[in-house]
């Protein structure tokens, strides 16, 4: 099978708040999951994301806390980094948009648009508050939401019907600096002309339509065919963000929204750039044959299912020429958009203003990583809402990763290194139980695969598991603890069967449960890990310094495939995976939730 470039861009957190397990789960794991199994399959993976630095969200937290939009971006990316290197989030490159290079790509995009005819200025009313003399742009007024009547509703979208809002219809607004009516003034703005993209994205979501999620297809091709988009102001009247690359608009910025997404190309080219292969981006980015996967949670839908792919295909190769790309060429559009639903916590929404949260730092200074990525996966909200609940998060540690996997591994290793001098016992010549066996779990390549290629991921979880527990069923009748008691011989064949058998299970388990299949690769003698290494870097442009993740693949043994164990090689002494927890876990971390930090 040739290999194909597979670029996973992942939602760009705003660096505003801690992450907790809604955001993991709806889309840094998931595309983790997703780009490991690639990378298993030896496709060339770029996996990019980074913080979302601009726009309101960040200078209303800096004015709440009467501080710089600059200091909150850096304090919360900082966080970002700690978290996703400690749940191992593979990364090629996690940057953030606050980098002269997102800007300068940015601005030529906006430039590229402008000059193909998609933008067009015109005036607007906008929220205005006399007192501070200043527009209130987006999230800096709140209201009714004029669509469904929910009462808190911010001025560019509603959180409960999950439509983008005109502001200006906004019902009752506020001004969330210091709770004033705001008032409404004209002010001129750039627009993105999706009356005319139109045509061209529907024709492109058709193309994609037989395999999309249907809440994606819904949110996207199924409302265009019912309205007409109209054009969508994509500047603001606000001093932190982008600036616009033309005279006369000083003190305007770009909308966040509109750049933020314009990340997944400049994270590219920043990748490429750090890692000495400046053209290296366009492997992902011009290439027919590579595929791109947008991971990102349900309200997200429009900007990556509509928007997005309309700013792509209104670049042309206007963006190529314009960054004097040798051969001009056009932009990949995205080829799934694989959206999550949302996860609840014990039967209420997430909400971090009242610590409703189970905030990933904090889970990690007390849990392992592949727990949580375990009952993530588990429960991912891939069709519909889930629900954190910390009685199942207990019962599935220990009753399936515990019982089914992790002690699988750990009995089989333990036993094997006690009987036979640490060695991978020869087998002589397989039984018929055996190959069976082998071949039953040896499937899982390709049906474990299926899943995780159509981005299925609880059910290529749950493959995973059946298998392990054939593994268990085919141990409960062979029995090697009682065979070596009277046969030796039998019982090594037994062993051996598992021992392979665990050593599929590994890499399959792998993309979801990097940690623990890395260990067992060692405990079964490897000495190559299964992946590469995270590490962060300090970088310095002319907008200061940022700090980044790196990825570096590195001489890997990982691969998807069925390797049998070489009988006589040496095995480490074994651990292990997994912890068993209290039931007292239960209640006690049901007692945090909501209580004050
Ligand atoms: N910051 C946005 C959010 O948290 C997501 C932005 S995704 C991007 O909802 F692609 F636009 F960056
Ligand atoms: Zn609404």
């Amino acid at each position: 099978m040739s290999s194909i470039p597979v670029l996973v861009a992942v939602a760009w957190p705003y660096a505003n708040a801690e992450i907790h397990v809604g955001n993991l789960t709806g889309s840094d794991l998931p595309a983790d999951i997703f780009a490991r199994f690639h990378r298993l399959k030896g496709n060339q993976v770029l996996m990019v994301s980074g913080s979302d630095a601009h726009g309101t969200p960040i200078t209303v937290r800096a004015d709440a806390e009467k501080t710089t939009a600059h200091d909150v971006y850096q304090r919360f990316h900082a966080g970002f980094l700690d978290l996703f290197q400690r749940l191992g989030l593979t990364y090629d490159l996690f940057t953030s948009t606050h980098t002269a290079n997102h800007f300068q790509v940015s601005q030529t995009v906006f430039m590229a648009l402008k000059q193909n005819g998609y933008l067009y200025t015109a005036r607007e009313m906008q929220w205005f508050s006399p007192a501070q003399n200043r527009f209130l742009p987006d999230r800096y007024v709140e209201g009714t939401c004029y669509i469904c009547g929910y009462d808190n509703a911010r001025s560019d979208q509603c959180d409960k019907c999950g439509n983008l809002l005109d502001g200006a219809q906004l019902i009752n607004p506020r001004s969330k600096v210091d709770g004033s009516t705001p008032e409404l003034r004209e002010t001129e703005h750039f627009y993105l002309d999706l009356g005319q993209l139109q045509p061209f994205v529907e024709d492109y979501l058709r193309t994609h339509e037989s395999y999309w999620r249907p809440n994606v297809l819904r949110q996207s091709l199924g409302q265009m065919t019912t309205e007409k988009l109209r054009g969508r102001p994509i500047t603001r009247d606000l001093d932190w963000g982008i600036p616009l690359p033309i005279e006369g608009w000083e003190g305007k910025c770009l909308y966040v929204w509109f750049e933020a997404v314009i990340g997944y190309l400049s994270a590219s080219i920043e990748w490429a750039r750090l890692t000495g292969q400046p053209d290296a981006w366009k492997n992902w980015w011009h290439n027919p044959e590579a595929r791109s996967y947008y991971f990102i949670g349900k309200d997200n839908i429009p900007f990556h299912a509509v928007i997005w792919p309309a700013q792509l295909i209104g670049c042309g190769t206007t963006f190529d020429t314009l960054m004097k790309v040798h051969q001009p060429s056009t932009l990949n559009l995205p080829y799934d958009v694989p959206a999550n639903e949302f996860m609840n916590l014990e039967g209420q929404k997430i909400s971090g203003s009242r610590n409703w949260a189970v905030w990933g730092r904090d889970f990690l200074d007390r849990y392992d990583p592949d727990p949580l990525r375990y009952y993530l996966t588990a429960n991912m909200p891939e069709t519909r809402d889930s629900d954190w609940d910390w009685n199942e998060f207990f019962q599935r540690n220990n009753n399936e990763l515990v019982a089914t996997w992790g002690n699988l591994a750990n009995r089989v290793l333990a036993f094997t290194y006690k009987h036979w001098n640490g060695c991978i016992p020869d087998p002589g010549e397989l039984r018929n139980v055996d190959l069976e066996l082998l071949e039953t779990v040896e499937d899982g390549f390709t049906t474990v695969a299926e899943h995780l290629d159509a981005v299925r991921l609880r059910q290529a979880l749950a493959e995973a598991m059946r298998l392990a527990t054939e593994v268990n069923r085919y141990l409960d009748t062979n029995a090697p603890w009682f065979e070596i008691k009277t046969d030796k011989d039998q019982a090594a064949k037994s062993v051996y069967t598992a021992l392979c058998a665990i050593n599929y299970l590994k890499v399959m388990f792998a993309p979801f449960l990097p940690f623990t299949s890395e260990k067992l690769h060692t405990y079964l003698g490897f000495t190559k890990p299964l992946f590469g290494t995270q590490t962060t870097q300090v970088k310095a442009d002319s907008l200061g310094e940022h700090t980044v993740l790196l990825y570096q693949p590195g001489e890997c043994d990982g691969r998807w495939e069925a390797e049998r164990l070489t009988p006589g090689s040496a095995l480490q002494p074994p651990q292990p995976l997994f912890r068993k927890l209290d039931p007292s876990i239960v209640e006690e971390e049901r007692a945090r939730l909501g209580r004050k930090a």
